[in-house]
């Protein structure tokens, strides 16, 4: 049997302030409305032990971090989430949405870091060979847009530290990976208002017959 054709795993992606807390909030009203079997995650993250890893990312104080580290440890708490949590749901049929994944490692570590595609794809290869997302949301607005909504960046958090020259890159490094997965990585207008935005993802996971 193949269990790949079973259930259904969305990602959800976009820069610091693109409105993905609003969407998946929206998404997650939704799909409880609609009575299918979901789970809601997130990256790094989503089962204790990731979530552990995720306290050692995101802490502030690790600013002698290399990016090599770091992308290791992403890796390491992905591949926790897809074989306890992730895969499992999955595999039961349920619809797995998940706030970011592996495009989040392609944007930041590979293009915004630099450390490459080849080189994340490399320390993804669980990832990439056992659990691709079977659609990816991208919610596209520039940083400087996302930044002028939010009312600029929280202190303290070690990413956030990094300043709009590094969302940017973030922001080019989505926007290849969109031209380069067309396929799966959908692009949704997050400059309009919550609401229209939130139809233009309805409209994607119809279209896909996901719901
Ligand atoms: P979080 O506070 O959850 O931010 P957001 O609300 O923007 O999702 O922090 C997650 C941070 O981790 C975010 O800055 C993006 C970063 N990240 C990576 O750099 N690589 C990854 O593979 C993942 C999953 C996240």
């Amino acid at each position: 049997m193949d269990m790949s054709k079973k259930g259904y795993f969305i990602t959800l992606e976009g820069c610091e302030g693109s409105g993905k807390s609003t969407q998946l909030k929206k998404l997650e009203e939704f799909l409880k409305n609609s009575g299918v079997d979901f789970v809601f995650t997130r990256e790094p993250g989503g089962t204790p032990i990731a979530e552990q890893i995720r306290k050692i990312i995101l802490d502030g104080n690790n600013t002698a971090m290399c990016d090599e580290a770091e992308a290791l440890l992403y890796a390491s708490s992905r591949v926790q989430h897809i074989k306890e949590k992730i895969l499992p749901a999955k595999n039961q049929g349920k619809i797995v949405v998940c706030d970011r994944y592996i495009d989040s490692s392609f944007a930041y570590q590979a293009y915004a870091r630099g450390l490459g595609i080849e080189f994340v794809k490399g320390v993804n290869v669980y990832a990439v060979e056992n659990c691709m997302p079977d659609l990816t949301l991208f919610l596209d607005i520039s940083p400087e847009d996302a930044f002028a909504r939010k009312g600029g960046a929280d202190e303290g958090d070690r990413l956030e530290q990094s300043g709009i020259n590094f969302h940017k890159k973030v922001y080019e490094g989505y926007k290849t990976l969109a031209n380069d997965y067309s396929q799966r990585i959908v692009c949704i207008d997050a400059k309009k208002g919550a609401d229209e935005v939130f139809d233009q993802i309805v409209k994607v996971l119809k279209e896909r017959e996901i719901i």
